[in-house]
């Protein structure tokens, strides 16, 4: 790895030190966790496609360097601290920008507002900004609800929209039963039905929330036609449909917008509001945006501009940054290498998958997002720990755990693909072995 790491961020205590700190004052159940499946380890040095990890499992044992293919979710689209992103945030601070004043209008904003519209499929062309996908996908309820007058939400069994209130509201029972936070009128659907959604929308149904590639739900692909036919549901009722585009969007398909021409090239379809967060960050400064059709603003804001602001959301840093990464991942040769690696990648998984029958069940995907079923959950979490000891960081879907969720940054190369794969491939021959004894 190149780049000259600063003493005091990286490997400023040893990695036992750091554990026991992390465990008495951030999160004891998680450090145990971790060591429990043997891998009691924190990142250090970062660069491009890969991390190394600050020591080994056990004190004294050397670093682990192992490929991000996790992105963590699609923050490091761009490879971790990729240096146009680094030089630009270095510029923007010489340059006079700081945080902004949320209250009062600015200059990144807007230009990030444009450049935004620009790439939005239809005539979605008005953003309001955030710093989680939770905070972006809250906001896109919240104006649905204003605008229709309505109160529900139907989202997809399965699928999972953040931590927050809205968001949170939209997700799995595990995730909000504890915390006593469940309403009637956030119904759930399973994902690819769209005579189970057209059931389930009553007269008090504000809006439809749709991963477009449901990731915590297993990587899963929605049949053909599957949002041309939402798409009309909503219209027919006078629904909201909401796209949420943290992970899929932003060209990991290999198109910008998975929901439009990612998932078939020839299936375009325009929702009403559009949600990215992650990527946004482009791996270096937290933001997310949610994105709509100017009807929207007219309904939510009339009355009161200030009726909606976020302190932290929209910084004058994050949009200049935001803005780069556009420009990077919005380049049709960019868009053309992420296609040409996808269909590297996914060949070589389907060939996986094809080998390994016993234990697999099918490799689906688009571009360089991809999932890993297996015939059960057992399979796929010892598979996973196999693979991550080949040097590729992974995990399984939290909602589908019998499917590994799998997402090189967009800016791997060719050489590197045949080397995940044949990591891959190792880990699972190495996982098989142990299983038969
Ligand atoms: C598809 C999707 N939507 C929303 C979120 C929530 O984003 P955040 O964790 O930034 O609130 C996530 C996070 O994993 C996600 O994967």
């Amino acid at each position: 790895m190149n780049g000259n790491p600063k003493k005091n961020f990286i490997g400023s205590l040893p990695q036992k030190d750091l554990l026991r700190l992390y465990s008495k004052h951030v999160s004891g159940p998680k450090v145990r966790f971790f060591k429990n499946i043997g891998w009691g380890v924190i990142p250090g040095e970062r660069e491009g496609v890969k991390f190394k990890t600050l020591e080994g499992s056990k004190p004294g044992e050397p670093p682990l360097e192992l490929y991000d293919c996790r992105s963590a979710g699609g923050v490091f689209n761009l490879g971790h601290r990729n240096p146009r992103i680094i030089q630009l945030l270095k510029d923007a601070l010489d340059g006079g920008l700081d945080l902004g004043d949320h209250q009062i209008l600015s200059e990144q904003r807007a230009l990030l507002g444009k450049k935004i519209a620009e790439l939005m499929p239809g005539d979605i062309s008005k953003t309001t900004y955030g710093v989680s996908g939770g905070e972006a996908i809250d906001t896109a309820i919240k104006f649905s609800r204003a605008y229709t007058k309505r109160r529900g939400c139907i989202s997809a069994i399965g699928g999972y929209h953040g931590h927050t209130g809205f968001a949170l509201l939209t997700g799995d029972p595990s995730f909000k039963d504890p915390f006593l936070w469940n309403f009637p009128e956030f119904k759930q659907v399973p994902f690819g039905d769209a005579d189970a959604m057209r059931k389930a929308i009553t007269e008090d149904i504000a809006c439809v929330i749709l991963e477009t590639i449901p990731a915590t739900g297993g990587v899963l692909i929605a049949p053909k036609g599957y949002y041309t036919e939402v798409r009309e549901i909503c219209d027919d009722k006078g629904v909201m449909m909401i796209c949420d585009e943290i992970q899929a969007g932003l060209g990991r398909t290999g198109y910008f917008w998975a929901i439009y021409g990612g998932m078939y090239p020839d299936e375009k379809v325009v929702p009403d509001f559009i949600v990215c967060g992650k990527g946004m960050s482009a791996g270096i400064y937290p933001l997310s945006t949610c994105s709509y059709k100017p009807f929207i603003e007219r309904a939510v804001f009339k009355d009161d501009p200030f009726i909606h602001v976020s302190t932290t959301g929209g910084s004058d840093l994050g949009c200049a940054i935001a803005i780069e990464m556009l420009n990077l991942q919005s380049d049709p040769k960019f868009l053309d290498h992420v296609r040409k690696m996808g269909k590297l990648f996914g060949d070589g998984l389907k060939e996986i998958a094809k080998k390994n029958l016993d234990i697999i069940r099918e490799a689906r995907g688009r571009g360089l997002m991809w999932g890993l079923e297996f015939l059960n959950e057992q399979d796929s979490l010892l598979s996973m720990l196999s693979i991550i000891k080949e040097g590729v960081m992974l995990n399984y879907c939290g909602n589908k755990k019998d499917t590994l969720i799998i997402m090189p940054p967009l800016i791997v190369t060719e050489d590197q693909i045949e080397e995940i794969i044949e990591r891959i491939k190792n880990g699972i021959i190495n996982y098989k072995k142990i299983k038969k004894r």
